[in-house]
């Protein structure tokens, strides 16, 4: 039975069935969009930068027949500027909408806001902690492109340390059966002990290195992510590491025959344009998954 959620703060609170229905609900609102969510207020608060991640939750809830309304500069336009808490501004939104999407700089605030959160929250990314509705969709364009997620090697390449795309992505494995991940960084951007202890607990398999090129073919997924430069404690480590992984054709040419590869986007030092045009890049349509998994999850959170 699938679970419904009242809240989305990490990426371990959705189980199996409930992935499984969010995956039908996306597929199926693809082909045949239905008004659900008329009547309904979604506020996106967003305290960092979005392309996507804004822009598709707002078009997914008017695609449903919703409205929105929308900061996408908190920290500089709203109240925040003269020092409102989180909290408050969360009390008073949650008056004036039926949901609240929000990005936030810091990480964890399912504790802040879960005793005070009288709408339901969906986290669109908190600081370095986590990105979940990114993970879903994420799963989902493997479950589209590949067919399957069990039985898979993933090479995740770039700021693990720093990436919420990552993490999220990283505990959403976690649930599925002969998983492989390999963590490809330079020692400094490596990810932490604490998401291998739950990749332990939870059966996965996994492997750490700086070399990509030797990594690369093994991978049916390569999930490039961008380094969190906001992130970095200084620009020198930055400027050391900004370019070591660009994935140009050469490299890419190296990907096992329907191998994929994914990109949260923005794919900043990443990804060379020539490398658009191969079969291996998925990337954009990752991005339009987005939109059919964002609206499936407000459906289900909502209607
Ligand atoms: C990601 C983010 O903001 O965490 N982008 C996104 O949501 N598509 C990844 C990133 O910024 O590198």
């Amino acid at each position: 039975m699938e679970k419904k959620l009242m809240h989305l703060f990490e990426a371990q609170q959705f189980d199996l069935n409930t992935i499984d229905a969010l995956f039908s609900l996306a597929t199926s609102l693809e082909e045949n969009p239905q008004p659900v969510l008329r009547g309904k207020i979604m506020a996106t608060l967003f305290y960092e930068p979005s392309t996507r991640t804004r822009l598709s939750f707002e078009s997914a809830m008017l695609r449903l027949g919703g409205d929105v309304i929308s900061t996408e500069n908190a920290l500089s336009v709203s109240s925040a500027v003269k020092g409102e808490p989180l909290e408050d501004t969360i009390r008073i939104v949650s008056m004036y909408a039926d949901v609240i999407v929000l990005r936030y700089f810091e990480s964890n605030i399912a504790e802040r806001l879960l005793p005070i959160a009288s709408v339901p929250i969906i986290n669109a990314g908190d600081g370095a902690g986590q990105h979940p509705s990114q993970a879903l969709l994420d799963l989902y364009t493997i479950h589209r492109e590949l067919g399957r997620i069990d039985d898979i090697t993933v090479v995740m390449v770039g700021d693990p340390k720093h990436s919420r795309s990552v993490h999220s992505l990283a505990y959403l494995l976690g649930k599925y059966k002969n998983i492989i991940i390999n963590f490809v960084a330079p020692e400094e951007l490596q990810i932490a002990d604490d998401l291998l202890t739950y990749l332990d607990g939870h059966g996965v398999q996994y492997t750490k290195t700086h070399d990509l090129t030797a990594a690369i073919g093994e991978a049916d997924v390569v999930y490039r992510n961008r380094l969190q430069k906001e992130r970095f404690e200084s620009e020198t480590l930055y400027e050391k590491y900004k370019e070591m992984y660009l994935i140009d054709v050469p490299m890419a040419s190296r990907m096992k025959q329907g191998a994929i590869l994914m990109d949260p986007l923005p794919r900043i030092g990443g990804i060379t344009t020539e490398v658009d045009v191969l079969p291996q890049a998925v990337y954009f349509k990752q991005a339009r998954y987005g939109l059919l998994i964002r609206m499936a999850l407000l459906a289900h959170m909502l209607a």
